[in-house]
């Protein structure tokens, strides 16, 4: 067998929570490979609405066994917070949820970090969710981090002091005054003492060598779905540095996020959305400031699932659906929130830049040092309802025209199209 992958070809929030939810019942492992509390994944089934931060979407699912694996970051009060939310659900997520004991952990002190740094840039802030991913992924790729199976040793509160320790010196160095700043709405003293009290709570859990795990499943015939977290365009090497966030969002990250190897990649689903939105700050090359953005956001609701903040919208853009396309190895795509476009008379689709004297579809090394015009094909909007269709031949003809334009420019067929946030609201093709 081999671990199907499936995640995100834009700047994140793209639906890949609704989306793992609904391809679980076909798999026997759901498992993240990166990310951590920066992620907000949105599920959506019998009235509830449930937002996932470190724990993979196929949690609601109580037989299927879900991972967070090596390459995630934990933070433990966040985690304890959202076991809490699925046991008022009526979830048991001590019986299918599994830790690699590699998983690196989010101190206090990490959140301060990337309060610190982030105060530092001014106006040239990254737009951190303000969890510690930088701060933590710094630690981990620098040998000094903590890591999971750690809190099940006897020296491990000697290691957080030490580590702790070294932070505050370079919090002082910042001139940052971190015993006042407020961490989810909490001096730092009181955050601590609940952060070393959750760590308790991670031995109820099986914690595990997941690479072992996982590849023995692989063996013995299981399914593994891969959930990533963020989207392409906020990977660390390729992404809109230095907007990113700290880790591999791309299909290679599955390898080194699980221990898989590269021959054991199976299906790749990319996921996007039938525009564009970005949160955070960074270049957004067909980012619109203007009604259509507005209108966009309003129908989209596009607030951050993680920090409510509002999301930059845009249209769809096809030089970074090809680029995101070419470094994951996409097999099917997934279209997201087409509903949201039900109003508009007409969708741009851009397929190509002009920059300077030049049309080129390639990536430019800054995205931001050049002037880019987004170049636009004009498709009829469909300007209707969507409500109750459930095949893909029910779908208005401008619609079907839309996705087939999509198709025909980026080479790859469109297999599941989201026409809503609810679990059902999904037509396969
Ligand atoms: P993720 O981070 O990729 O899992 O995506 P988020 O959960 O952050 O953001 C996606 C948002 O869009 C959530 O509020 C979803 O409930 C919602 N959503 C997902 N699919 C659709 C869809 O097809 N139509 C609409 N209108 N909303 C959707
Ligand atoms: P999901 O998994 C959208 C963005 C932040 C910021 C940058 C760096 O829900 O799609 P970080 O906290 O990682 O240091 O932030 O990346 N970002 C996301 N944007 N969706 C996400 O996750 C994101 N995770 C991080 O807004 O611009
Ligand atoms: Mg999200």
């Amino acid at each position: 067998m081999k671990v199907d992958v499936l995640l995100g070809l834009q700047w994140g929030d793209e639906g890949k929570g609704k989306i793992v939810d609904v391809l679980t019942p076909q798999y026997d492992i759901i498992a993240r490979f990166q990310g951590g509390p920066n992620a907000g994944h949105t599920l959506e089934f019998d009235g509830i609405k449930h937002v996932l931060h470190i724990i993979p979407s196929g949690i609601f699912h109580s037989e299927k066994i879900n991972i967070i694996g090596n390459g995630v970051l934990i933070e433990p009060v966040i985690f304890e917070k959202e076991i809490t939310g699925l046991q008022r659900l009526g979830v048991s997520p001590t019986q299918n949820l599994k830790i690699s004991n590699k998983s690196h952990l989010i101190l206090p002190t990490h959140r301060l970090l990337d309060a610190a740094y982030e105060a530092a840039k001014g106006k040239a802030k990254v737009g951190s969710t303000l969890k510690g991913i930088g701060p933590t992924y710094t630690d981990k790729t620098a040998r000094l981090g903590l890591r999971v199976g750690d809190t099940l040793t006897d020296s491990f509160e000697a290691k957080y002091h030490n580590l702790k320790t070294s932070h505050i010196r370079i919090l002082d160095t910042y001139g940052f005054d971190w015993q006042e700043y407020l961490i989810d709405n909490m001096p730092f003293a009181e955050y601590e003492k609940k952060w070393l009290e959750a760590i308790r709570l991670l031995p109820s859990f099986d914690i595990i060598d997941s690479e072992y795990y996982l590849n023995d499943a692989l063996k013995s015939g299981k399914k593994i779905l891969a959930e990533g977290a963020q989207g392409s365009l906020l990977d660390i090497d390729f992404g809109s540095y230095p907007f990113v966030t700290s880790s591999n969002t791309v299909c290679a990250g599955v390898c080194s996020g699980l221990g898989i190897a590269p021959s054991k990649i199976g299906k790749v689903y990319g996921i996007f959305k039938a525009y564009c939105t970005r949160v955070g700050s960074g270049p957004f090359p067909t980012e619109l400031i203007d009604a259509d953005g507005e209108k966009l956001r309003t129908e989209g609701r596009e607030f951050g699932s993680t920090t409510g903040r509002p999301r930059r919208c845009g249209w769809l853009d096809l030089p970074i659906l090809k680029y995101s396309i070419m470094l994951n190895g996409v097999t099917d795509l997934i279209m997201m929130k087409a509903d949201v476009l039900n109003s508009f008379e007409t969708i741009n689709i851009c397929t190509e830049y002009a920059i300077e004297e030049t049309v080129t579809e390639k990536i430019p090394y800054d995205l931001d040092a050049v002037e880019i015009q987004p170049l636009y094909e004009k498709i009829k909007g469909w300007n209707g309802n969507l409500n109750g269709i459930t095949s893909y031949n029910n779908l208005p003809e401008a619609m079907k025209k839309y996705i087939s334009t999509i198709e025909q420019m980026v080479e790859i067929p469109i297999t599941m199209v989201s026409i809503g946030p609810d679990r059902t609201e999904t037509i396969v093709k």
